[in-house]
């Protein structure tokens, strides 16, 4: 009979597992759980010391043309209050990033058709033209084989698009199938064509999403192994008021850190942030999501005018800071678990 401990050892040395040890480790408690966590920290020193690379998010248009029921920013929530930033505004934040220590500029938005191709390469360019020694990633949804190109020749060096789940009825049961359907298929298809275009790529999933399994999550490991991206983003789903999955239960503390956990020891080099929906349902969560492994960190670079708008979820944090207060704040976070915030673009490194 395997024990706990001889199930994360051989994590740890095959980067793989049966479906049933996933089951066993995703639902670890106790100090069966806390023996994975120590695991997966000990690999990330491993491979990062205690660096923690810190990302500037510019979260800038809340607008979107697709209705996830999940999402805050859902077309269809009439009271969610639009912006868009303009050029001018999302380069005002990147040089306050900057003096900041900033070095990985994250442009975010929902799928907002009004910024053109034309638009969108025009502002990658002068961003890279004045911070030459920044990454920007984008995170803009799904887009055309075509449209990634250009922004990629343009200089983006990195994309972000959660595949959200790896079960294509799962992935029914979260978005829409008309007028805009969105499927499983075509997601993946996206993420393929990015990582063939040469995009250090992004991809995750929420934990504990509506209808969510075990099982489901375990399809989400083998599809990231299959993938094989730079980094992997999960948080916990959180409900959001003005949604259909307004009344759901929100994603578990110890399942999306136990899923932070399996994710480093079957990938030792992987980006994987502490998000701000982890932060959100405890307020120790970055941390806790940091001894479990992670080695990345978010913080918001809009001004709280802006941030007040960009709610996917309820709750979140940071809604009423500026960007020098999170980047204070989530450095001294760090410093006080023994962890340091580094000034890099903290690029993927094969190994
Ligand atoms: N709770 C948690 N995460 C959410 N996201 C969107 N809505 C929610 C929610 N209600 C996540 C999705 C998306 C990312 C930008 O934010 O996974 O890809
Ligand atoms: Fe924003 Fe803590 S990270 S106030």
């Amino acid at each position: 009979m395997k024990n706990l401990n001889n199930i994360i050892t051989e994590l740890k040395l095959q980067k793989n597992l049966l479906r049933e040890d996933f089951k066993l480790l995703l639902t670890a408690n106790g100090e069966e759980q806390k023996s994975l966590h120590k695991t997966a920290r000990e690999t990330s020193q491993e491979v990062f010391s205690n660096k923690i690379y810190m990302r500037g998010l510019i979260e800038f248009t809340n607008y979107c043309k697709n209705d996830c029921y999940y999402c805050g920013i859902r077309k269809s929530n009439a009271e969610a209050s639009r912006y868009r930033m303009t050029k001018a505004e999302i380069l005002e934040r990147c040089k306050s990033g900057y003096e900041l220590g900033f070095r990985t500029f994250v442009l975010q938005g929902g799928e907002d058709p009004y910024y053109t191709d034309e638009m969108l390469c025009d502002i990658v360019k002068s961003i890279k033209c004045d911070y030459s020694d920044c990454a920007i990633t984008l995170s803009l949804g799904e887009r055309s084989y075509e449209s990634l190109k250009l922004l990629r020749v343009a200089g983006a060096d990195r994309y972000l698009l959660r595949q959200e789940t790896s079960n294509a009825e799962h992935y029914l049961s979260l978005h829409p199938q008309s007028p805009n359907s969105m499927t499983l298929a075509s997601r993946q298809k996206c993420l393929f064509a990015l990582k063939e275009l040469g995009y250090q790529l992004g991809c995750g999933f929420m934990v504990g999403s509506p209808n969510q399994t075990l099982d489901h999550i375990i399809d989400d490991f083998a599809f990231i192994k299959e993938l094989d991206p730079a980094m992997v983003g999960i948080g916990p789903f959180i409900p959001h008021s003005k949604t259909p999955f307004a009344n759901e239960l929100q994603g578990g503390l110890g399942l999306t850190l136990n899923a932070l956990a399996i994710l480093r020891l079957m990938k030792p080099n992987l980006l994987l942030p502490a998000t701000t929906a982890l932060g959100t349902i405890d307020s120790s969560g970055r941390e806790m999501g940091v001894l479990a492994g992670a080695n990345v960190v978010m913080p918001n670079l809009s001004p709280p005018k802006f941030r007040e708008k960009y709610l996917l979820y309820d709750n979140k944090i940071c809604v009423g800071d500026g960007p020098s207060r999170c980047s204070n704040c989530i450095r001294g976070r760090m410093k006080k678990i023994g962890y340091e915030i580094v000034e890099s673009r903290g690029d993927y490194v094969e190994i």
